[in-house]
């Protein structure tokens, strides 16, 4: 019986306690496709999952990791041929099925995509949830007619996986990008990757009294939400359009109704673990071509999973920047 690897988070009176364990194949949920993963890689849902948060992952012991990449080993459907490169990322990997921090996953054959001929596994995992979730928010805002000569386009908690993807991606295409950041030192990096301009943090996240503040910016990326993405709503351009991905800083939305019935501005809400597959595939094929990053690489850290617990502690602390990418086979 093949033994593997996997970081493995127990539930404790004391907290949580992590470990990489050594499983068999037998551990594993049922499913069609076994993988054999080559890479994964680091999203915030996982170092909530990691943390036993059980918002996220109900059952513990658990192994997180909502995004995988590797070879398929069988796949009792008939789909996939032994050998094909594929990726999962999002459904329920990670969260309440046995995810992508292990040498194998198996899956059902609806949650697997196989790769476009120009992405690598590695970079596949390089974007993993955080890239299709920045896609998605960018195709929204494109979807409410956002064009690259309207204006500034926000991007909060930039220096994050998703807020990163956003700002290069954006930067790429030509878009005026206003990085917002709570770390200081990371400014001159906001830049090489395509914001035009960086705001400190507090700028966006303290509460305002005024019903409207001046209409600065064409459309949104928000990952923080809260307060935060209460002053996005008030900032928007008249019809303006703000993606809401995420929680970092809050789950609430404090506002009136002001910026909707005088600005007509527009809350548009990102769920990305259970698009359709073949959401996914297009924004992979895109990302493998028109949307192709040039610093894709150098935006990410390699880690190997005896590495993972430390990254995984800073992302909750907020000190991360950039994305990690989990090398499987790394010496
Ligand atoms: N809706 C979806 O489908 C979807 C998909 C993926 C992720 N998400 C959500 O998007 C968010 C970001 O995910 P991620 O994987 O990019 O996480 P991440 O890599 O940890 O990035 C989060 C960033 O937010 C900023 N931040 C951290 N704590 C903050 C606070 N208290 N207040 C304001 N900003 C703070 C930091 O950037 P700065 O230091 O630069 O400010 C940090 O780097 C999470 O809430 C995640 O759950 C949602």
């Amino acid at each position: 019986m093949t033994a593997f690897r996997a970081l493995r988070i127990h539930q404790t009176d004391t907290g949580v306690r992590r470990a990489i364990e050594t499983l068999t194949l037998s551990d594993l949920p049922a499913g069609d496709v076994l993988i054999r993963v080559h890479y994964s890689s680091l999203n915030y849902k996982d170092a909530l999952s990691a943390n036993g948060h059980t918002g996220i992952s109900r059952h513990y012991p658990h192994t997180p990791g909502i995004d995988a990449a590797g070879k398929v080993v069988t796949d009792v459907s008939g789909t996939f041929e032994a050998g094909t490169e594929v990726a999962v990322i999002g459904f329920d990997l990670g969260m309440n099925t046995a995810g992508g921090f292990a040498d194998y996953i198996r899956v059902p054959v609806g949650w697997v995509t196989t790769l476009p001929k120009k992405l690598s596994m590695a970079d596949a995992m390089r974007l993993g949830t955080a890239g299709v979730t920045a896609a998605y928010a960018f195709e929204k805002l494109l979807d409410n007619g956002l064009k690259s000569d309207q204006g500034p386009v926000l991007v909060t908690g930039a220096t994050g996986g998703v807020g990163a993807l956003a700002v290069h991606l954006l930067g790429t295409l030509g878009y005026d990008v206003t990085a917002v950041t709570g770390k200081p030192d990371a400014h001159d990096w906001l830049r090489s990757l395509g914001a035009s301009l960086v705001v400190p943090r507090e700028e966006l996240s303290t509460p305002q009294k005024k019903a409207l503040l001046p209409a600065s910016y064409a459309a949104a990326i928000d990952t923080v939400g809260d307060s935060t993405l209460v002053n996005v709503l008030k900032s928007l351009k008249f019809g303006g359009t703000v993606a809401a991905c995420g929680i970092v800083g809050g789950t609430a939305v404090p506002t009136d109704i002001y910026p909707f019935i005088l600005r007509g501005v527009n809350l548009v809400g990102i769920a990305s673990a259970d698009a359709p597959l073949a959401a996914r595939q297009r924004v992979l094929g895109k990302f493998s071509g028109l949307w192709t990053l040039p610093k894709l690489t150098e935006l990410c850290d390699t880690l190997r999973l005896d590495q993972l617990e430390a990254r995984i502690d800073a992302m909750l602390a907020g000190k991360i920047q950039g994305r990690a990418l989990i090398d499987m086979e790394a010496e």
